[in-house]
């Protein structure tokens, strides 16, 4: 008797054992659906890892855990991400970027004969939609949403390659401002991928999630993301599981470049007066432009810099007489510190509050009640700006999740969410909103 209830008791322990053993070392289900952040200049595509409840960034073959918005056309193939980027100088006017600022919008003509003059490629009216003129193998266009759509294929296959399974499903981010237009078009570049579009999140939201402030006590949100030429602030209000876009407000002509601009302009000027000449070739001002970029990243983290670059200056002489004179070979070097950096660049720093007070003001909120402060964009690693910011408010934003890479880690939580990965999270729904505008300062 007491043999057989010892039998059953081992026949249950170890049931037990064997499904406690299995819970430990079977692989968890892996991911199915991606998270894809298409975005202007960068786009990037994360999985939710069950298991961990961690999101990966994946990688490209190199490493790169970002891959530039350029699709470029050749005579025998199409480039995409870097490739496309690294022929940009060589083949300028087959070179596409920033397809995302055209997709599905409607333009007068004439607006688009200005844009198309912005930028080394064409751009033309097809009834009102931007299409780009391609000369490679023959003179054809391209919508943006076939732009799109090589870009989210090169990222379905980054996704494939690392997961070893096909991937047919995705969750996106868009710009909070996208009409209903602009993402549906945006759906159909996913589609021309091969992917079906499981759900379409607003950028600023993805973002309070990469944070987790989907699964915290919060009310009341406010995202800054700052790129390379963009400001945008959202204010959020989370209702329950619930993200509502409040308010918006941006300026279109401010970002990074901007102040790597004000940066190569004091170096110019510093050429100018040791060298008694400006900077007139172009290789130089290209040069100077990298050495300045590279300066403003490397002053992030450390308090001065020292850059070094060799110039070929046109002497005054050369430029005087009939035959300009051989370039003369200088090497150029000064060093920029960080409060140098902050003055130069004080007046447009300024100028980030403008849309924050904006938007506050549309939500009738007081800057104390702002529960949290989310910052995207490359931009927002710029000390002076997180300052700025944590003074404006008297609280320190959120800061951890890397601002490149923000978005993308929103989105594949939510790619999480909708592939029923374990463990479970609490989900996010946005209520969308079809009637708010975008105040713009620029
Ligand atoms: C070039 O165009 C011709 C005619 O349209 C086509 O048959 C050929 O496949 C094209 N070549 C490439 C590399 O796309
Ligand atoms: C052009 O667009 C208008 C409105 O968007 C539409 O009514 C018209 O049918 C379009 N024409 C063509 C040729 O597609
Ligand atoms: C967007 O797509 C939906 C579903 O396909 C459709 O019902 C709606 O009319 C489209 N809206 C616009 C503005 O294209
Ligand atoms: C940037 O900082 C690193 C140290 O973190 C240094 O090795 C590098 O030389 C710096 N770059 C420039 C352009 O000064
Ligand atoms: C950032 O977000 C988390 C919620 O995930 C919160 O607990 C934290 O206090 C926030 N603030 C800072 C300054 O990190």
């Amino acid at each position: 008797m007491s043999g057989e209830i010892s039998l059953i008791g081992s026949v249950i322990l170890a049931l037990f054992l064997a499904g406690y053993l299995g819970q430990q070392y079977l692989p968890p289900p892996k991911a199915r659906v991606i998270g894809l952040d298409l975005g202007t200049t960068f786009c990037s595509v994360g999985i939710f890892q069950a298991g961990s409840g961690e999101v990966e960034v994946i990688a490209d073959e190199q490493g790169r855990l970002s891959i530039p918005s350029t699709v470029a056309f050749t005579d025998t193939a199409v480039l995409v991400g870097h490739e496309a980027a690294d022929v940009a100088d060589s083949h300028p006017e087959n070179t596409i970027y920033d397809a995302k600022r055209f997709i599905g919008k409607i333009f007068e003509p004439e607006a688009l004969e200005q844009e198309s003059a912005r930028y080394p490629f064409k751009v033309v009216s097809n009834n009102g939609s931007a299409e780009f003129v391609v000369n490679a193998n023959g003179s054809f266009a391209v919508t943006p949403e076939f732009i799109g759509s090589r870009l989210l294929l090169k990222m379905k296959k980054m996704a494939e390659r690392r997961l070893g399974l096909p991937i047919k499903m995705a969750v996106m981010s868009v710009p909070a401002e996208f009409d209903e237009r602009q993402r549906n078009y945006t759906v159909r570049a996913a589609q021309l991928a091969g992917l079906e579009v499981l759900r379409v999140i607003n950028e600023p939201t993805a973002a309070a999630m990469a944070y987790g402030l989907h699964k915290v006590d919060v009310f009341n949100v406010l995202v800054v993301d700052l790129g390379g030429g963009t400001l945008d602030v959202s204010l959020l209000n989370k209702q329950g599981a619930m993200f509502l876009t409040r308010a918006m407000a941006g300026n279109n002509k401010l970002g990074g470049q901007d102040f790597s601009q004000r940066l190569l302009q004091f170096t110019s000027e510093r050429v100018q007066q040791e060298f008694g000449v400006p900077p007139t070739l172009k290789e130089d001002i290209h040069s100077l432009r990298q050495a300045v970029e590279a300066a403003k990243i490397n002053l992030t983290l450390h308090p001065s810099v020292t850059i070094r670059v060799p110039l070929h200056l046109q002497t005054q002489e050369g430029s005087a007489a009939a035959a300009p004179a051989a370039p003369a070979p200088v090497l150029f070097h000064t060093v920029i510190t960080r409060q140098l950096f902050e003055e130069l660049n004080e007046d447009l720093f300024q100028k980030i509050l403008a849309p924050v007070e904006t938007v506050l003001a549309e939500g009738n909120l007081q800057k104390e009640d702002v529960d949290e402060i989310v910052l995207v964009g490359g931009s927002t690693r710029i000390p002076r700006i997180r300052r700025l910011i944590s003074e404006f408010f008297g609280k320190e934003p959120n800061t951890s999740v890397d601002p490149d890479l923000a978005v993308v880690t929103g989105v594949a939580i939510q790619a999480g969410i909708m592939g029923g990965s374990w463990p479970l999270q609490v989900s996010a729904i946005e209520i969308p909103n079809r009637h708010l505008r975008k105040t713009n300062f620029s």
